[in-house]
């Protein structure tokens, strides 16, 4: 069934926040929300000039579809058509929380939102923030991750504001995410079911809800985020073998280059400096991640921008465990790793 996924201890939601949140999509603004997954930078779905403006400041290109956010199920019809059985029982199972359907899309939801497909994404988040905005705007929302085109994904508010700067106006603060890594996207098109970007709801769970999953093939959607470089550092990332790990760092050393580090416990022999203070342009950095792949995902990409803004020549992380369980993981930093 995958790795169990923390769902949001009671949190305070600031409800003159979320008013001025609403009243700024109202006006076709855009503005960074916090989701259990990764922030958001989010428009009114149904306003094309709101959606532009996502696409403009994020700096992607509109051919690419952006994830309409509802507040439940119970909306889906407003911007999906001929939805099977399958979309509805994962829909049911799984929402809200960090799964995104690929659907028909319904004749009123814009192209602009859907980049010209025929298809739409859906997703009901969970994140109590999220759905209080989602709720009082009673609208959809249109939300790529808040970060520029490319780059590594936001998991706190500051890291929107690191981004984006004075871009967007409004950026709710909801805590750091507690999934960390962007929803599972699920495509429901054609009578099949195909998993279309890992994450921490693994393929084995999707399968437990509809039977049998179908392999990807060439009539697939387009999806950015499998373009391969992507969620990249401007760092050059390098992957290593945990066996491999100090040598790798040991050539690195040897040939002059700044080295900043991602493992796990137990695997690199260098200390970690992780406990004290770290300036930010302090090479040589050692961060030692997680044990357990829930806690190393909602942390990884905190970690590789900590890494990033070292004055490192190079990055090299130490390669997780295989398993379903660390393959969202390794879909990212495989991404991180190619440029
Ligand atoms: O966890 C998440 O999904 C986060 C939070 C903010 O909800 N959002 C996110 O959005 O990761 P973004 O835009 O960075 O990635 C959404 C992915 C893109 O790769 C996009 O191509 C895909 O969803 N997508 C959106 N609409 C689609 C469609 N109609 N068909 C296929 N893929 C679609
Ligand atoms: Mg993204």
């Amino acid at each position: 069934m995958g790795p169990p996924i923390a769902y949001h201890p009671v949190r305070m939601v600031d409800t003159g926040a979320v008013e001025a949140a609403v009243a700024a999509l109202r006006a076709g603004q855009v503005i960074g929300l916090p989701t259990e997954t990764v922030y958001g930078l989010a428009g009114d779905a149904s306003n094309p000039d709101a959606v532009r403006r996502i696409f403009t400041i994020k700096g992607r290109p509109a051919t690419h579809p952006v994830i309409v956010h509802i507040a439940s199920l119970d909306e889906m019809s407003r911007w999906a058509r001929d939805i099977p059985p399958a979309a509805m029982a994962l829909a049911e199972r799984h929402w809200p929380g960090p799964l995104t359907l690929v659907l028909p899309r319904a004749p009123q939801t814009p192209l602009e939102v859907t980049g010209g497909q025929d298809s739409v994404a859906l997703r009901v988040p969970s994140h109590p923030v999220a759905q209080a905005v989602l709720r009082a705007f009673g609208g959809g929302l249109a939300a790529p991750s808040a970060n520029r085109y490319g780059r590594v994904s936001p998991t706190t508010a500051a890291h929107v504001r690191d981004d984006l700067g004075d871009d967007v106006a409004i950026v709710l603060d909801g805590g750091p995410s507690d999934v960390g890594i962007e929803s599972t996207i699920v495509s429901c098109l054609n009578g099949r079911v195909t998993v279309l970007r890992p994450g921490v709801i693994g393929a084995d769970a999707i399968a437990a809800t509809v039977g049998t999953l179908d392999a990807p093939d060439a009539t697939m959607p387009r999806v950015p985020g499998r373009v391969e470089s992507h969620y990249a550092p401007r760092t050059p990332v390098q992957l290593v073998d945990e066996d491999a790990l100090d040598g790798a760092v040991l050539a690195h050393v040897q040939a002059g280059r700044r080295v900043a580090i991602l493992a796990r416990s137990g695997q690199t022999e260098h200390a970690p400096v992780d406990a004290q203070p770290v300036s930010d342009n302090d090479a040589g950095l050692v961060i030692v991640g997680a044990a357990d792949a829930v806690t190393y995902g909602r942390e990884l990409y905190a970690h590789l921008r900590r890494l990033d803004h070292t004055d490192a020549d190079v990055i090299v992380i130490a390669r997780p465990p295989r398993g379903d369980d660390w393959a969202a993981v390794h879909d990212r930093l495989g991404r991180a790793a190619t440029r």
